[in-house]
């Protein structure tokens, strides 16, 4: 089961704080378990490991297997919370290079999270010899980075197979009633499957919007679940054994000590978008009324040798949070060379796995020393039963971090910022104010 742990924490917080911040935390994880604080309304993914839908996860299942059954290829098209879940889970359990490995299941591209037009058309390319399906995901239903995205993905399927054949490629995850999206998947008869009212997309990754791709993969989307049930169990004990609690704690008072930065760090490539993902769960929960963690990310041992200078030396502003994975799948031992050229021979016969174990010890003591507090999540291996897990106790932790904020946890009112600029710049009717404003300033 997953763990969290302190590596000297009191040289750097030498009062206990675990008892003062008690209170607080009941406070902030009876708010989550009753949906009774600011932005309850945002709290279903509290108990849905317990309650989610089975007949639509069963839904699920089956599109997948037909997506696996007559397509090559399967387009995500969503930004933020509508995309970084899956694209982390399946990164994790499946590999980064996913794509480039031979296997019997569909490559899974990641469109419509951005404006570049060579990103755009890199994909169109790659789908454009071979069959495939389009999950469109929004659930707004009204964003502009997929929707735009999503038209030139319709018009390539409906090129491909005509209107008829398209219809039966296309698969809308969106809300359930409202928005552009639902209206033209129920006109057009595309399957659609629900983001529901209560869950922000953000903590959207166990609902359809991360489980339909996530599945197309193979991946095992029941023990996704089942981990995560696991961890709401254990969240649901309101204490210091919750390994949520003990993270949202100690995060909390090095915040409150003068250590705006928290970096999370792992020592494998296949968690990057993982990384990618809790950054966007704590930056946009977090990060408003002028205060929160600045969540950033490295992945180690590559960032030793660029970030790490800073870590060691730089402005002692932050704080590590270093996932450990567990072993890797595979073992790979150092081969033995007679002439021992590169003098490398002290470490022949090792296993990676010990050679990488030797360089996280290392680094915790080095940064430690360094003046740089270490928070370590302990997992059990790469599995979707320990990644669910995983998944929960970050989510749940940042909603207890949140409240002991005194922020509302599930909101992003700052998000709207650009997008109303955008918009008006771009000529959207009902911005004709705006943008004569904005033309003027940027015109200075
Ligand atoms: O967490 C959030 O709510 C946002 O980051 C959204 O996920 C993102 O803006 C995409 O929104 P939508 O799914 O409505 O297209």
């Amino acid at each position: 089961m997953l763990d969290v742990k302190l590596f000297q924490m009191k040289s750097f917080l030498p009062m206990p704080y675990e008892d003062a911040l008690s209170p607080r935390l009941k406070r902030a994880h009876e708010k989550l378990q009753n949906a009774s604080g600011v932005g309850g309304e945002f709290t279903g993914w509290v108990h849905l490991p317990r309650d989610y839908d089975r007949e639509e996860f069963a839904r699920i299942q089956a599109a997948a297997a037909k997506i696996r059954s007559d397509s090559k290829a399967l387009v995500v098209i969503g930004i933020g919370g509508s995309y970084l879940g899956a694209r982390g889970v399946i990164d994790c359990l499946c590999s980064p290079n996913y794509n480039l490995k031979k296997k019997d299941t569909p490559n899974v591209y990641f469109a419509g999270n951005g404006l570049s037009a060579d990103a755009l058309q890199e994909i169109l390319d790659l789908v454009e010899d071979v069959d495939f399906s389009v999950n469109i995901i929004s659930k707004s239903g009204t964003t502009t980075e997929p929707a735009v995205a999503f038209r030139f993905f319709r018009e390539a399927l409906e090129k491909k197979y005509g209107h008829e054949g398209a219809k039966s490629r296309i698969y809308a995850t969106t809300d359930k009633a409202r928005g552009a999206l639902k209206s033209l998947a129920d006109a057009e008869g595309w399957e659609t499957f629900v983001v529901p009212d209560d869950i922000g997309g953000r903590y959207s990754v166990l609902t359809a919007v991360g489980l339909l791709p996530i599945a197309v993969t193979g991946a095992d989307i029941t023990e996704l679940m089942a981990g995560a049930e696991d961890m709401m169990k254990l969240c649901e004990d309101g204490s210091y054994n919750c390994p949520a609690w003990r993270y949202a704690a100690i995060r909390y008072e090095l915040y409150r000590s003068g250590r705006p930065i928290e970096l999370l760090a792992c020592y494998d490539p296949a968690f990057r978008f993982m990384t990618e993902w809790w950054k966007q769960l704590y930056g946009e929960s977090e990060g408003k009324d002028g205060k929160g963690l600045f969540p950033a990310s490295v992945e180690f041992t590559a960032d030793l040798h660029s970030m790490g200078q800073y870590i060691q030396d730089g402005k002692r502003i932050m704080f590590e949070t270093v996932v450990r994975l567990g072993d890797s799948d595979r073992q790979l031992c150092v081969p033995a060379d007679e002439a021992n050229g590169d003098g490398l021979n002290f470490l022949a016969g090792k296993s990676m796995d010990y050679i990488r174990s030797r360089a996280m010890d290392g680094t915790l003591l080095a940064h430690t020393e360094g003046g740089v507090p270490n928070i370590i999540v302990e997992v059990d291996g790469k599995t979707a039963r320990n990644l669910g897990q995983l998944i929960y106790f970050f989510e749940y932790s940042c909603g207890l971090s949140g409240y002991l904020l005194d922020v509302n946890p599930f909101d992003q009112p700052g998000v709207e910022a650009y997008k109303k600029n955008m918009f008006a710049l771009l000529g959207k009717p009902g911005y004709e104010d705006r943008k004569a404003e904005l033309e003027l300033k940027l015109n200075k």
